[in-house]
């Protein structure tokens, strides 16, 4: 037996006894005779001591000892004479009999420590050094229980999880496809799936009503903290299912996760918000709602003063930034500047300060004080506060609008990692309009249903009728993070073909890509609908952060790279033959 105890077991109430542990020196101090030697593993800390009574053999192999060797040691647990409160076995030593020194290491590149001196670049390249510090087990730990907790809940509620294939034929899902090359079909290709979207479909087909997986999915995109390009959802469908069913299920699912992880209970249905009002309100469609300062429009109240920027805008809006009157000219020519940031989008930003002295502005030359009292009224502004107002273009604006406020609730501290405020969107649009390609995209994807009160535009052959059908999807977001998405689904295969045709594919290709799903519709479909939840940034947001890539045993850099296996790579001239594949990069 290798070991009696972890290193986070032992208590007080051990002393006397004989134990032995296994693990890695974290750390060794020298204090008179004495060697002190912080020995970890998995479980946590426990301190060994190597005093003067240890034979001379015990003191020479404790002499040895570097920083994560590992080793095996026997001792009695013994009462420490100064406790350390910061661990669980902080009242007790090992006083050492015996190591067994079972492997050395080298010296670690970067200390093994929660504050580590490591950069980012260098942990990722000892990626499972890095993953011996506390703060990444505490991740792992917090992604394995959620997954358990997932799986327990909807399994719990007649659940099915079913595996879906890796290689598969492209799902468009709005984001380029990873392929393999087939060597058993030359010049042919697999993709990698963007998400398991018609094989859950098709399971729906099959009659499984209530599916789901766990999966990983595979994007080609531009990598952000939230993004990865391989990463993991909850991902769930049901038949004979309306959106409200949807939204109940997995609002089920969602409070249980917080309350069996982080012990929240939360009792209060959340709070649903069409896109529009998100839109209008929050400037964005994944609202944060851990504050208010809402956007208020104040177009009305501009027009006819001469002020040529209000006047010529399709758009004025203001946001209140309470207690924020007393910001000074510098900070607010400093977030002038900021909101003209090409990541913000505006061309200038007109304040309101409301004040002990009076009411005074950025635009006094052409606004009375009755004019601006006028503005704080409409934004509930009161003595104190500081008004900002943005104009221009609509939808640039309010979005910009969004992300002035987000910034101004990060400024004042509104954004707690610790508060969680989570929200379901609905009603969002199901089509885009893109200019440069002159034609729609699907807003989430193209199995999304039209609302059956839009059924009619939807089959116009007028493109601003098209533009304005509503899609029956919605977002789960919490704490400004889009965190799931779903819909219901188009189940019949007519409305499947007219979206194809919608979406600018003619028939063949239609039929070249899709037919399976639209012959899959042919055999009585059920109407069905679903949600999928990234995985990986749910669990983030549960440990308190953005980033995700702590969240993720072995995740790819910024350049999708795995600096630790230096992946991609080359393959070699043998084996891009057998693929029937040739490269056109040079190589340097
Ligand atoms: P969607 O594309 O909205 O929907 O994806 C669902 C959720 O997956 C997460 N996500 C990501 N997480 C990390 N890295 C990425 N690159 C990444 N891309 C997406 C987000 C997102 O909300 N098949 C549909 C779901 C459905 O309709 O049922 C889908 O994949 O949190």
């Amino acid at each position: 037996m290798y070991r009696t105890h972890t290193c986070g077991e032992l208590r007080l109430n051990n002393a006397g006894e004989k134990v032995t542990l296994a693990g890695w020196v974290q750390k060794i101090r020298k204090m008179g005779g004495m060697s002190f030697i912080d020995l970890r593993d998995r479980y946590g800390i426990t301190q060994l001591v190597v005093d003067e009574s240890a034979s001379p053999d015990l003191n020479t192999t404790a002499e040895k000892l570097g920083r994560e060797y590992v080793i095996q040691a026997t001792g009695i647990v013994t009462e420490r004479t100064s406790k350390n409160s910061k661990i669980l076995t902080g009242d007790v030593e090992i006083k050492l009999s015996e190591i067994n020194l079972l492997n050395a290491s080298q010296t670690p590149p970067f200390t093994i420590e929660d504050e580590t001196d490591g950069g980012e670049e260098i942990r990722a390249k000892y990626r499972y050094l890095d993953l011996r510090r506390a703060p990444l087990k505490k991740a792992l730990e917090l992604r394995h229980k959620m997954a358990q907790e997932t799986r327990k809940y909807l399994d719990g509620i007649g659940f099915i999880e079913v595996e879906t294939p890796v290689l598969i034929k492209s799902t468009p899902e709005g984001a380029r496809d990873f392929v393999v090359p087939s060597r058993m079909n030359p010049g042919e290709f697999y993709a990698l799936p963007q998400s398991p979207q018609t094989f859950k479909q098709l399971l729906m087909v099959a009659g499984y009503d209530k599916y789901f997986q766990i999966v990983r999915c595979f994007r080609d995109e531009d990598l952000r903290a939230d993004r990865q390009p391989e990463f993991t959802q909850i991902d769930c469908e049901m038949s004979f299912v309306e959106r409200e069913d949807i939204l109940n299920t997995f609002e089920g699912m969602i409070k249980a996760l917080f309350k069996n992880v982080l012990g929240l209970e939360m009792n209060e249905q959340f709070p649903r918000i069409s896109y529009a009002d998100a839109m209008k309100y929050y400037g964005s469609d994944k609202p944060d709602i851990r504050f208010g300062m809402k956007i208020t429009e104040i177009k009305h109240l501009t027009g006819g003063k001469d002020f040529a920027v209000f006047d010529s805008a399709e758009y004025v809006g203001a946001i209140c930034v309470e207690g924020a009157a007393s910001y000074t000219r510098k900070q607010l020519d400093e977030i002038t500047e900021w909101v003209k940031r090409p990541q913000v989008g505006a061309k200038g930003l007109v304040y309101i300060r409301l004040a002990e002295d009076g009411i005074k502005s950025s635009v006094d030359k052409f606004y009375t004080p009755e004019d601006l009292t006028a503005i704080a009224n409409e934004t509930g502004a009161k003595s104190g506060d500081l008004i900002l107002v943005l104009a221009g273009d609509k939808k640039k604006t309010q979005d910009a609008m969004g992300t002035l406020r987000i910034e101004m609730g990060n400024r004042l501290g509104f954004r707690k990692s610790d508060h969680y405020a989570p929200l379901w969107v609905y009603d969002f649009p199901l089509l885009e309009w893109d200019e440069e390609t002159q034609r729609f995209y699907a807003m989430h994807h193209p199995f999304t249903s039209p609302k059956p009160e839009d059924m009619g535009k939807f089959y116009s052959s007028n493109r601003e009728d098209i533009a304005n059908v509503c899609a029956n999807a919605y977002d789960f977001v919490l704490n400004g993070t889009e965190i799931g998405g779903g819909s219901i689904r188009i189940h019949d295969s007519a409305v499947q073909k007219r979206m194809f045709e919608v979406l600018g594919f003619g028939s063949e290709e239609a039929d070249y890509k899709f037919g399976f799903i639209i012959n899959a519709f042919k055999f009585g479909a059920p109407p069905h609908g679903g949600i999928a939840f990234g995985f990986d940034r749910f669990c983030a947001l549960f440990g308190g952060q953005e980033t995700i890539r702590d969240y993720i045993a072995f995740p790819k850099n910024n350049a999708g790279r795995d600096v630790m296996l230096d992946a991609p790579s080359a393959i070699d001239a043998t084996q891009m033959d057998e693929l029937f594949l040739k490269s056109t990069v040079k190589k340097s």
